[in-house]
């Protein structure tokens, strides 16, 4: 059973669920932003899928670098940029790159702590507003499924909506240089840049 098909917003766990949620969501000019590229093996399916959209990959491990390098000759639709998910620089970089995002992938492992890879989903998906969500992780699937609701707060595209800008924090201990002047920044470079 698909217990996503009205959502787009997905959870998943199992890396094949992944990738096979990759291939029936991504179209061929989407801008997809990916958290957690490792050394490329989905962004090269991703690259494949959208050859006339824009890929920008995000790892903040070394052994990425080399990697993300073939994958990136290979597909000039891939940027690769190294950095940690959790810091503003990264988002700001992202940021300034793209006008628009259509999907968000947040595979930081599916293991990883479901409070950090949530509050980087919470934060990059306010900024970027992407149509479409992919989220890797265990501990959030497990709560999702776990979990009751008796009140009707529902988005209806990638980013939690109900929470309007909300998530873009002027202040926030653990991104701890965040700032809402960078949103601003950002948003007049893409006005001055748009074609
Ligand atoms: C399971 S791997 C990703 C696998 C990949 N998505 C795939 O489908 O082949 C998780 C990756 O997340 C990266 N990662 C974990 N925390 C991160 C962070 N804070 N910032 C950037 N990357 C991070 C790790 O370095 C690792 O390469």
């Amino acid at each position: 059973m698909n217990r996503f098909v009205d959502s787009m917003i997905k959870i998943v766990y199992d890396i094949n669920v992944y990738r096979e949620n990759l291939k029936r969501i991504i179209q061929k000019n989407d801008v997809v932003v990916e958290l957690g590229s490792h050394v490329g093996n989905s962004t090269r399916i991703i690259a494949e899928l959208a050859p006339d959209g824009k890929i920008i990959a995000i790892d903040n491990s070394p052994e990425s670098l080399s990697h993300m390098e073939m994958v990136e000759k290979d597909y000039p639709n891939v940027k690769f940029i190294p950095g940690d998910a959790r810091l503003h620089q990264t988002l700001e970089k992202v940021f300034k790159k793209i006008k628009k995002c259509d999907m968000l992938s947040v595979d930081l492992g599916g293991g990883y702590h479901p409070d950090t890879t949530f509050k980087v989903y919470f934060i990059w998906s306010s900024t970027l507003k992407p149509e479409k969500t992919i989220i890797r992780n265990r501990g959030l699937l497990d709560f999702v499924l776990t979990a009751e609701t008796q009140e009707d707060i529902k988005s209806h595209k990638g980013w939690l909506e109900s929470s309007g800008d909300a998530g873009i924090p002027p202040r926030l201990k653990e991104f701890k240089h965040w700032s809402s002047k960078i949103y601003q920044e950002g948003l007049n470079d893409r006005e001055k840049n748009k074609d």
